[in-house]
Order: C-alpha cells, then structure tokens, then sequence
C-alpha cells in the first residue's frame, strides 16, 4: 500500500490533512481524543477493556484500505473515513448507540474539524448499522464494511474465545456456536455488505475461520494433526 501523510500520522509531526476546502484535520490530536474517549472503557463484559478504540483504528484503517482499492483516485475524504471509522462506536453502551455516537462526536469533535468534516463523520456514525437501508455515500459504505469485516477471521475467533471464557465454558461450546450458527450469521453478514472486494476479503477471512475450527476441534479431542498412524 502506498504510504501517505495521514497513513503515518503517528510518525509524523507535521501529521493532518488538508481537505478541498483546506481545513486541515488534526489526526494526531483526534486519535488521542479517541484514546481518552474510548482507550479504557468497556461496555460489554465478553469484550476487552478498550474494545471498541481498537476496534474504531481496525475499522478506519480497513476503511481506507478498501477505498484505496475500489476508489483509488478519490482519497478527498480520507480524513472523515479514517476519523468516522475510529469514532463509529463511540456511543455504544447507550442504545441506538449510532443514534447517540452522531450527537456524541458533535460534542467532541467540534473544535477539530471543519463544519462539513464534522457533517461527514456525523453521517457515517449515524448510518453505520443502518446498512443498505438507503443510498449512502462511498465514505459510509467503507466504514459499514469495514466495521462487518473487523468482526470476522481471527477477531471473530478471539471474540468468540472471550465469549466462552466470560460464560466460563469450555472448548465444546465454542465448538459448538461453529457448528450450530456461525454459518447462518456468515450467510446473513455477507449479504449487507456494499462491495464486492469486501465480499472477497471478507469470503477469505471465512475459510480461514473454518480452517482453524477444524484444527482446533482436532487438536481438542488430542488428534496429532498430520499423523497417519502405524502402517
Ligand atoms: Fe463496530
């Protein structure tokens, strides 16, 4: 992937982003607002204190992948795509969190972006559960996906291990929601996403899910993966 200012804004003093009515986003400064916001919360006991900050970077990182892919000249809103995606869950634990989150990031990001930046990112916290519900714009469509696809290949499998171990239940229940519904939650996920390079990405994070429940219900009944037994 090419590197770019915003991309390495961490690294980079001089970080920010100028939009085509040059109002420049402050991604560092953003990214700490974020960290301070979400950094240490945890709103669901099965999730990880902080979940939904690292999940936000994932999301608006996987965002700004996809639109490098699919709309490699259109990178104006690369700013509000990487800030929507960082904040989409910011009202989560206060339902209709998306509802919430857009009044939220009003509040927060106020004085660090441009009225119609902010517009931008009200529009993707706002729309991001409510997928194909209406025509959205690209930058809403990136984030939609890109928050389904966080969720699934490993995250998905260390969401479901921190789902077991918070029930305090052992190996054959996390078997268990493999065999019983992931496949019909696959099938209905896949459906709600707005491209088809996200289908892709999303197909291959699948078959490798399904590759590691095989392994691991192999090596649970102690199976020596690999081993063909005495001739
Ligand atoms: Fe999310």
């Amino acid at each position: 992937m090419k590197e770019k200012g915003f991309w390495n804004h961490t690294k980079n003093t001089e970080a920010g982003l100028v939009d085509g009515v040059n109002n420049k986003v402050d991604l560092d400064q953003i990214q700490k607002v974020a960290f301070e916001t979400m950094g240490h919360r945890q709103v669901n006991p099965q999730r990880e204190p902080g979940y939904i900050y690292y999940h936000g970077q994932r999301v608006g990182k996987i965002a700004l992948q996809l639109r490098e892919l699919i709309f490699p000249f259109q990178d104006q809103d690369d700013g509000v795509i990487l800030v929507g995606g960082w904040f989409h869950d910011v009202g989560k634990g206060i339902e209709p969190h998306w509802e919430y989150g857009a009044l939220l990031v009003e509040r927060i990001l106020g004085e660090h972006c441009s009225v119609d930046q902010l517009e931008q990112i009200r529009e993707i916290v706002g729309n991001h559960t409510l997928r194909k519900e209406k025509e959205y714009p690209h930058y809403v469509q990136l984030v939609q996906d890109g928050d389904i696809l966080d969720h699934f290949g490993s995250q998905e499998i260390w969401l479901n291990f921190w789902h077991t171990a918070y029930h305090k239940q052992n190996l054959d229940y996390a078997l268990e929601f493999y065999e019983t519904r992931y496949q019909k939650q696959v099938v209905k996920v896949r459906e709600l996403l707005n491209f088809e390079e996200s289908v892709e990405f999303f197909n291959e994070k699948d078959r490798f899910v399904r590759s590691f429940v095989e392994r691991l219900r192999k090596e649970g009944m102690g199976d020596l993966v690999g081993y063909k037994g005495k001739d």
